[in-house]
């Protein structure tokens, strides 16, 4: 499965089955995390208990309380953190769907109750649930492409793509508050237009936006 099939199969994953990631598969996960660590300057852990990381109100209504495992999104708290955390966060929910497991994404958690390792001087920004989903989700409703995009509009095929794929992201409570406009000299720009955890919603959008703009 290519990164972009993997965008295109990925739905966030609320219910999982009573089933623990086998320990071949934790160790490809272990080492990609240390891989996008590398790459992003984070801390991001594979913590194999959930235990009551998802045991607030709001996420065991939604079924997360049933997550085996979780990913915690640590990193040291410099000014592009939430970013750094979407952009490799997510090169890491498409790698755990390529490999057959589903996510979640999810802001809403008990910060207290997770197993998460925060040394001085970093945060834990967010976590992701993962394991065996019960069903593969399902769609989001999404913008089309003229509410998200700005500038030049002779649209060479890299960019749609690229706008394709960066639709498909996740973002907190599917607010796709999010612009891509495209400069005269081909540069492009990636605004933030506000709403909760929107900088992790940014970086998730330009990890997807890299891989539509690169799979022409
Ligand atoms: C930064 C971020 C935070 C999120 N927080 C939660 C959450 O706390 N609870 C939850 O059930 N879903 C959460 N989600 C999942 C979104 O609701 C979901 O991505 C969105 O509705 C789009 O659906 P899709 O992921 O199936 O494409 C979050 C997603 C992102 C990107």
């Amino acid at each position: 499965m290519t990164e972009t099939e993997a965008i295109i199969s990925r739905h966030s994953v609320r219910s999982y089955e009573d089933k623990p990631i086998e320990q071949d598969k934790v160790e490809l996960i272990n080492d990609k995390i240390r891989e996008l660590n590398e790459s992003g300057n984070l801390n991001l852990q594979f913590i194999e208990d959930a235990g009551k990381t998802y045991n607030k109100l709001f996420s065991r209504a939604a079924g997360l309380g049933s997550a085996p495992s979780v990913i915690a999104c640590v990193g040291k708290d410099d000014e592009d953190l939430d970013e750094r955390v979407g952009y490799y966060g997510e090169k890491l929910v498409l790698f755990l769907q390529q490999i057959g497991l589903n996510t979640c994404w999810t802001g809403t958690f008990n910060r207290k109750n997770t197993e998460a390792v925060v040394m001085d001087g970093e945060r834990l920004v967010i976590t992701i649930a993962v394991g065996y989903g019960r069903d593969q989700g399902k769609e989001h409703r999404s913008k089309d492409a003229s509410e998200v995009t700005q500038g030049r509009t002779d649209r060479p095929e890299w960019f749609k793509n690229g706008v394709k794929m960066a639709l498909l992201a996740p973002t907190a409570i599917n607010q796709q508050k999010f612009t891509i406009r495209l400069n005269d000299d081909d540069s492009v720009d990636f605004i933030d237009n506000g709403g909760i955890l929107s900088k992790v919603d940014l970086g998730i959008v330009k990890c997807h936006f890299d891989i539509g703009r690169s799979s022409n």
